[in-house]
């Protein structure tokens, strides 16, 4: 079992240390909570890969805790990232620009460019602080799996005994940041997150989205950007994804089946034939939706289902996140 620990001054500057020998710590950030090492240390990188079980050539985020230390790390600093730092940062935005010398080639798995965020949660604020490097850290759970949004759930995803999980609460937002790439003259969206890509768009106007699935072939041969695997965030519970007028599917009569819905969705008069009901959000709000959805995931995956149903949400603000995420879930 890993360890979960209360971030009391003395451990954050303990678990400081350990990032400094080339350990990992999971942390607690806003979004998700990370598994963290040392940026530049390749060794301390490797370590979360294997630990994750994640492939090679699927990059990391550097996390830093000021905007001087990002652009430390990368060779250009458009004014776009300057906008988006002053209006976003810290929080829940990633952005993909080309990267400094000093960046290992693991990090950014072997690509040009490499993907910054200046995370707003105390925890993670002072373990970057603290250990003084940034820290590239992926969701800390097994690769293609739910994320994580509480150290509970780090510590049922990982279990090296080695491993130190600083225990913040459950995550403010509970989906991952959003991705966008300034590595071109035109910004583009890599993956939709907490962020809005509406919020994004009233700073920067009308954004280029780039967030289909791609296979594991198509990444390998270098055609398609990293991150984008079409299966990912997944229950083992098979999930079917359905739009709220395709309700109800057609269920095998023995099946055992889960609902996952929204708002006023879980009112049908089919509900009771549902084994367990989670529904994200009973006041329709998507936000609550968001922090919600892997803890209902999970919830799901446990509750021994055949199959999980999932209604799409309305595909707007933090609703094309969630859909997002339940169509990689689904695969
Ligand atoms: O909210 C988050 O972003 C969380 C917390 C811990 O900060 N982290 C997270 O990391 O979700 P991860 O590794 O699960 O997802 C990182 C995403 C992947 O889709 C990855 O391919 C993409 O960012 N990414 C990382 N570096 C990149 C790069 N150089 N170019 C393009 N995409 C990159
Ligand atoms: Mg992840």
């Amino acid at each position: 079992m890993a360890l979960v620990v209360t971030p009391t001054p003395e451990n954050l500057l303990q678990a400081a240390q350990r990032i400094r020998a080339g350990r990992l710590v999971a942390f607690a950030t806003e979004t998700v909570y990370g598994l963290g090492a040392d940026a530049l240390n390749p060794a301390a990188v490797a370590s979360v890969f294997e630990l994750k079980g994640r492939p090679l050539f699927d990059p990391l985020i550097v996390h830093v805790s000021s905007t001087n230390q990002a652009q430390k790390l990368c060779s250009q600093w458009p004014v776009t990232a300057d906008k988006l730092a002053a209006r976003f940062w810290p929080g829940p935005l990633t952005m993909v620009l080309p990267r400094a010398d000093l960046v290992p080639d693991l990090v950014t798995a072997g690509l040009p460019n490499v993907a910054l965020r200046w995370p707003a949660h105390p925890v993670a604020q002072q373990l970057i602080r603290l250990a003084d490097c940034p820290i590239a850290a992926p969701s800390a759970n097994r690769f293609a799996s739910i994320s994580p949004t509480s150290a509970a759930d780090v510590a049922s995803e990982l279990t090296d005994p080695d491993l130190w999980i600083l225990d913040g609460g459950p995550c403010q937002h509970g989906l991952e940041s959003t991705v966008i790439s300034l590595v071109s003259e035109r910004p583009i969206v890599l993956r939709f997150g907490s962020l809005a890509v509406e919020d994004l768009e009233a700073e920067l106007g009308p954004l280029t989205i780039a967030v289909r699935s791609v296979n594991q072939a198509e990444l390998q041969s270098g055609l398609a950007s990293p991150g984008h695997l079409s299966r990912h965030y997944s229950p083992r519970t098979p999930l079917l994804l359905i739009e709220p007028d395709e309700f109800p599917p057609t269920i095998a009569t023995h099946q055992r089946v889960g609902l996952l819905c929204f708002g006023d969705q879980a009112s049908t008069p089919l509900t009771p034939h549902f084994a367990v009901v989670e529904n994200l959000s009973v006041d329709a709000d998507l936000r609550e939706a968001a922090t919600r959805l892997y803890a209902a995931l999970r919830k799901l995956d446990q509750a021994n289902l055949d199959l999980i149903v999932a209604l799409a949400l309305p595909a707007v603000g933090l609703g094309r996140a969630i859909n997002d995420r339940l169509q990689r879930a689904s695969h």
